[in-house]
Parts: C-alpha cells; structure tokens; sequence
C-alpha cells in the first residue's frame, strides 16, 4: 500500500500539481504506522475544514535549508512564522514585537545555559521552554505550537491559563500559581465560561494580540526593570543595588501602566487598580534593596579575599571568567557556600515577593517571597560573620606563631627531661 502511495506520489510531484501532494500527505499519513495521530488533530481543526492541508505548512522548495526529501516531495520537518505568516501576518508582527521573541537569543548567551555540559542535556532543559523564541531556518522567529499545540492550532486552548503553564512555573517565575491561588484565579476555575474575572491572556494578550509585553513596566520578566533615563527593552545594567536587569524611562512606565490599568478599570475603580499595582511596585523596590544588601556583603568579602573558595580557584564562568558574578550571569554550580545563599535569594525569594503582588497573590509576595527574602539575607549575614572569624582565627595562628609555640614546646620538654634525670 506505502509503495502503492510512493507511486501515485511520484507521478503527481512530476505533474506539479499541489492537490497532489494534498491528497498524498494526508492520504498516506493516515495509515497505522504514519504518524494518524497527527491526521486526527489535524482533522479537528480549522485548518482542516478550510483545507489548508500539510503541504501548506510542510511544503518547501529546493534552495530551503530545512529542506528534506520525503517520499518524492520536498518537506521540512519545521514549519516556521514565515510559513504561518502567509495566512496569518498579524499575528507574526505582534509576536515579533513582544518579549516572546526573545526567549531563545537571550537564553543562548546565558552562563547557565553555557554551564550545562552538553547539547543533549540543554534540549530537555532550558531549550524546553525557550523554544518558544525559537530562532528557524530561515531566521523567522517564534514557536507557534507553544501554545495552541499542533496539530489542532485551536484559539480555545490557547486561551486557558494552562496554555501558558508549562513554562510559566517554578522557582524563579510561578505566574501560574500565583494566579490560581488569586482570587482571579479561583474565580476562573469556579466557573469557566464566565468573564467575571480576567484569564491571563485578558491582562497579557488584549483583544488578541501576540505581543506580550504590552502593559509591562518594571514588573518585566527574570529580575525585573528600575527606572532610569536609559532604558532598554533588550540590555540589562546593572541597577543602583548592584541587581542585573532591565532599565525603563518613566514616561515608558507611564504609557505602558495606563495601558494595564485600561484593563483593569473594565472591572475595578481605577484608584482600587492604581493602588493594587503601586503596592507591588513598592514591594520591589524594597526587596530588591535588600539583595542590595546581600551584594554589598559577598563584595566585601571579595574584596578581603574571603570567600570559600575565591573566583579564582575555581573553574571559570562561562561568561565572566574568573571574576566575582552575582545576579544575572551567576551560575549555580562552582560557587561559594555564601554565594549559593545568595542565588536562592535573589533568584526565588526575591521574584516571589513582587511577582506575587503584581499577581494580587499575598502569600507568595509575604511567604514565599518577602519572608524568604530576610530569612536568606539573615543567613548571609550569620555566614558573612562566621567567614570573618574564622578568619581571625588563622589570623591568630599565623606562620609566625607556629615557631614560637613549638620553641615553647621544645623548651618544656627539655625542663621535663633536665627535671626526670635529676631524680633520678
Ligand atoms: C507514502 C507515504 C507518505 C507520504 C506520501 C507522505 N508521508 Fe510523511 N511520513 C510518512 C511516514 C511513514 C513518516 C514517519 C517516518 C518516521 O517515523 O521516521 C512520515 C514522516 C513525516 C514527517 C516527519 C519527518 C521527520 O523527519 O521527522 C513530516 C513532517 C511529514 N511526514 C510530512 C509529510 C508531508 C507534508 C507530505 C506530503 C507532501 C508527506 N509527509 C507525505 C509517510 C508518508
Ligand atoms: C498549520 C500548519 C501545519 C499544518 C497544516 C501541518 N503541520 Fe505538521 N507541524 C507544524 C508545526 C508548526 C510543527 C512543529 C514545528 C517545530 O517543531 O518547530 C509541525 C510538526 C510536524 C511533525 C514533526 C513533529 C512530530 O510531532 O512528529 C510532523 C511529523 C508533522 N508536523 C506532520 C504533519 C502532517 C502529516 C500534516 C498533515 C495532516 C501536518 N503536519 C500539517 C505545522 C503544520
Ligand atoms: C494556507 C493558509 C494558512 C496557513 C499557512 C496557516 N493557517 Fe492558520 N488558519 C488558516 C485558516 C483559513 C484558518 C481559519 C480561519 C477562520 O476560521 O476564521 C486558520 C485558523 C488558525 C487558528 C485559529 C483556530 C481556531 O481555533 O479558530 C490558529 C491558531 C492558526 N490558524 C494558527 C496557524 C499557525 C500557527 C500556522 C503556522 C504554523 C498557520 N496557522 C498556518 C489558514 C492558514
Ligand atoms: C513555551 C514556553 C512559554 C509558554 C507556553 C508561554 N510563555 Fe510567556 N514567556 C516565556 C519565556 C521564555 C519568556 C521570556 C522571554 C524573554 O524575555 O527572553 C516569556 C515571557 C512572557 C511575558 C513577559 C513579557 C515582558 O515584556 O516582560 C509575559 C507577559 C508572558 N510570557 C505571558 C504568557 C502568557 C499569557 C502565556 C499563555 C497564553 C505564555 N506566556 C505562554 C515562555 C513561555
Ligand atoms: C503565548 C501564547 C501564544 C503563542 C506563542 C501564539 N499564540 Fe496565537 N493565539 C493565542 C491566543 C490566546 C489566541 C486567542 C486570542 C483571542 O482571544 O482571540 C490566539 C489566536 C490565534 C489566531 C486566531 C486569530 C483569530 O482572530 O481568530 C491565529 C491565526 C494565531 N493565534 C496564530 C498564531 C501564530 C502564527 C503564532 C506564532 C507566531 C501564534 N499564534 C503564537 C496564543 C498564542
Ligand atoms: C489581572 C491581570 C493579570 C493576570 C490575570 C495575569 N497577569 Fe501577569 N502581570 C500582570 C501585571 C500587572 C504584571 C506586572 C506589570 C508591570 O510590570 O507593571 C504582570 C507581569 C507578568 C509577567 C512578567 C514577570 C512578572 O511576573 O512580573 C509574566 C511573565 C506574566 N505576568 C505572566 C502571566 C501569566 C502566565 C498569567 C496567567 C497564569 C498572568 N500573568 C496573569 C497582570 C496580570
Ligand atoms: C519551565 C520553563 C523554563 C526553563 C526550564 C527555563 N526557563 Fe528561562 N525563563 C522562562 C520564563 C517563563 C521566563 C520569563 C518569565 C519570568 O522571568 O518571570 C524566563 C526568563 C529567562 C531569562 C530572562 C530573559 C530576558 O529577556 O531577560 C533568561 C536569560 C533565561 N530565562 C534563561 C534560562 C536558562 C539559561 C535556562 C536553563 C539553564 C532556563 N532559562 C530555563 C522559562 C524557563
Ligand atoms: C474581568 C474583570 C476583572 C479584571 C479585568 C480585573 N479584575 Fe481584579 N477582580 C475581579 C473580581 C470579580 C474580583 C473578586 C472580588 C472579590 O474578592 O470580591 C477581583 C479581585 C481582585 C483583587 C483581590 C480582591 C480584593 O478585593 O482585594 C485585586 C487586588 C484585584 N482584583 C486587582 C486587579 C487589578 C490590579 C487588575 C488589573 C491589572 C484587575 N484586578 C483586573 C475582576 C477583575
């Protein structure tokens, strides 16, 4: 039958006609063996019904460097957003111009990511999630699938906050449980099908819109931003705490904000809003001035060549070298005791507290977040103080001490033996 299929294949490729190859990918992709899985998503949705068939998406040219032959066609294996953008344009220039499009270029220059020891490994992991920004073939940027899996592509799913789940979790960004546990979220879950209460697509994708990062001031992803006259949406700087993150004019926080509070006010007083996000605000500043004080700590420690043991003899950072590196390049493997301390505070507890309250989630902005902030800066400090003493200590015992002591030992020992002899 497959070669019955190869065939007819063949035959219609050579006529060039492209209901040809509709009938051939689909036809022969349904039998046991080749991938009816896909067939049956497919079939469920709009592009089936509005024939837009594999050929549309996989079909490519000679000269494509995905290109691979396939049963006598040329196929890729990975659709791209130029291919999308063909029907779909607008969406393509609204991912584009949002942070979704960042994911991978800002995660291949990462330290961490560098830090992992293979390739194989970095797939399951980072990549896992960053592909989102997937960089393709023909440098067309943006996993589509990401959220409205393949090959079903349906908006429906998309619109649920467990779309957004599978990457939007965990230690250092937990959006999704900030907002389940909201009463937003509980309000969603209670009852689906009613818009009383916003998903997240409602704050983050208005009316539709692939650009994410509309709305967005210095509650922005990783560290976050501060207010600055320089501002960046793609560098990071180094803020006046010593945190890497982003920089944002105040004219940019002003524009972006009314734009998050337009959505809000659809359900809320604005003064309720306003206030609601200048607390989370305000939550930021403070925690992040408490890592400040972490910095200040493990940079004097630096500084006294304390640390346990120095950058220097330990293997390098993969972007920094041998040099002390905190916050956004820090890597959690070959580190100091102190320094690991640090990352736990700077990289969750930190993020919990304002990602949190910009979430209207109290317990992580207090327990998970504020609390665990002070908690980690307390043992820096009770850690900072034991390094120090120790120190001391050897300090106390120096070379120079050492001979003196054994002088002392050896002048014992000859009173003791003067004192045996005369006894006897
Ligand atoms: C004669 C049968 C047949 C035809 C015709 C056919 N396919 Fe396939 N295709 C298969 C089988 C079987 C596999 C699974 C191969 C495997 O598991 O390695 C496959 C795999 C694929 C893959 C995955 C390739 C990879 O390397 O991962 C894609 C994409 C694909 N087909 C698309 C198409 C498109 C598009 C068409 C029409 C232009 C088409 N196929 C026509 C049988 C066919
Ligand atoms: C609307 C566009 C579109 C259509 C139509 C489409 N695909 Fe895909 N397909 C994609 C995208 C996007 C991916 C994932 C690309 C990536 O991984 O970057 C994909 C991936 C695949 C893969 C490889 C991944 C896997 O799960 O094995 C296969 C095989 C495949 N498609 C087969 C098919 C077949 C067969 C059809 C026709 C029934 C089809 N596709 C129709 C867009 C499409
Ligand atoms: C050849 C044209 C064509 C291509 C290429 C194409 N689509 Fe579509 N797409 C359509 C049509 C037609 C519809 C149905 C529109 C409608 O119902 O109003 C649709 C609908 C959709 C929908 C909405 C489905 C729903 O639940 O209403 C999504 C999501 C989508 N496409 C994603 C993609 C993605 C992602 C790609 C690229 C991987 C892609 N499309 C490639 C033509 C295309
Ligand atoms: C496949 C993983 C993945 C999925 C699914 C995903 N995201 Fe993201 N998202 C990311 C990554 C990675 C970033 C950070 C990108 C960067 O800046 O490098 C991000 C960033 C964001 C940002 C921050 C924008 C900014 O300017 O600071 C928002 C908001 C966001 N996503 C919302 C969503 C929503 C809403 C959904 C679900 C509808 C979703 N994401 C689904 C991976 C994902
Ligand atoms: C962050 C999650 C996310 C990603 C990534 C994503 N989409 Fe969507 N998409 C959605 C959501 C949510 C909707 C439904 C929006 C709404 O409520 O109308 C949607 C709707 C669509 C629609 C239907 C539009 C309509 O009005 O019917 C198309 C077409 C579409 N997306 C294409 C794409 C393409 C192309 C890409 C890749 C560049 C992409 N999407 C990536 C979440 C996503
Ligand atoms: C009620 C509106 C609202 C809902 C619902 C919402 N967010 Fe947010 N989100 C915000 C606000 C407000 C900010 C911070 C804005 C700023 O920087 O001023 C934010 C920021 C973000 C960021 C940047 C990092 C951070 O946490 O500050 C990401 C990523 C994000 N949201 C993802 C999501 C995801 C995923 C969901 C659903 C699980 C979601 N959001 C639900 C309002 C919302
Ligand atoms: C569970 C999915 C997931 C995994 C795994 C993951 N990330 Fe992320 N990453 C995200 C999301 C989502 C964001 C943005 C949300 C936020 O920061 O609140 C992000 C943000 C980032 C940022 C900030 C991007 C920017 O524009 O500033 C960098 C850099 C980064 N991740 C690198 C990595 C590296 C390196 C790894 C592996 C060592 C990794 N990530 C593993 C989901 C993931
Ligand atoms: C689609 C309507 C809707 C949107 C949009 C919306 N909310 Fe809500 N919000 C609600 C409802 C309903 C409740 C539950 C009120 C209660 O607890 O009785 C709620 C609860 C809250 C709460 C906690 C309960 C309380 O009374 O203290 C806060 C804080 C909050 N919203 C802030 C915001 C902010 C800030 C935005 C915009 C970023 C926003 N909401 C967007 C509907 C919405």
């Amino acid at each position: 039958m497959i070669k019955g299929f190869i065939g007819i294949a063949i035959i219609l490729f050579l006529t060039g006609l492209s209901a040809a190859a509709e009938n051939a990918c689909v036809g022969c992709h349904t039998s046991v063996g080749a991938t009816y899985g896909i067939i049956n998503d497919w079939k469920e949705s709009k592009h089936a019904l509005n024939n837009v068939t594999c050929d549309k998406c996989h079909g490519a040219v000679n000269g494509d460097k995905d290109a691979i032959g396939h049963n006598s066609f040329l196929i890729t294996q990975t659709p791209s957003p130029s291919d999308c953008a063909k029907c779909h344009p607008g969406q393509v220039s609204q991912f584009t111009a949002g942070k979704h499009n960042l994911g991978w270029t800002k995660m291949i220059v990462a330290a961490r990511y560098k830090a992992i020891p293979d390739d194989k490994m970095r797939a399951s992991m980072c990549e896992g999630c960053h592909s989102i920004g997937k960089v393709y073939a023909d440098g067309s940027v943006g996993k589509c699938d990401s959220c409205h899996t393949r090959h079903v592509f349906s908006k429906v799913e998309a619109r649920q906050p467990e779309a957004c789940e599978t990457c939007h979790m965990g230690l250092d960004h937990e959006q999704i449980e900030y907002y389940k546990k909201s009463k937003h979220g509980m309000i969603q879950e209670t009852n689906r099908t009613s818009a009383r209460a916003p998903a997240c697509i409602t704050c983050h994708m208005d009316g539709g819109t692939h650009d994410v990062s509309q709305g967005i001031t210095i509650g922005t992803v990783s560290q976050g931003a501060f207010l600055s006259d320089n501002s960046s949406q793609d560098n990071y700087v180094k803020d006046r705490n010593g945190i890497v993150m982003r920089a944002i004019t105040q004219e940019k926080f002003d524009t972006n904000r009314e734009k998050m509070l337009s959505i809000c006010i659809r359900c809320h007083s604005r003064n309720f809003a306003k206030s609601t996000l200048e607390n989370a605000d305000d939550i930021k500043v403070q925690a992040d001035k408490k890592v400040g004080e972490g910095i200040t700590i493990i940079e004097g420690l630096y500084k006294d060549g304390l640390l346990d043991p120095m950058p220097e003899n330990r293997p390098p950072n993969p972007v920094t070298g041998n040099n002390l590196t905190l916050t956004g390049q820090q890597t959690y493997s070959n580190t100091s005791g102190i320094e690991a301390e640090f990352f736990e505070m700077y990289k969750y507890a930190l993020v919990h507290s304002w990602k949190g309250a910009y979430h209207m989630n109290p317990d992580y902005a207090h327990w998970y977040g504020w609390a665990q902030v002070n908690l980690d800066l307390n043992k820096i400090k009770s850690q900072n103080r034991t390094l120090r003493r120790i120190a001391e200590l050897e300090k106390t015992k120096s070379p120079k001490a050492v001979p003196g002591f054994e002088a002392a030992l050896v002048f014992g020992l000859i009173v003791s033996l003067i004192l045996v002899q005369k006894r006897k």
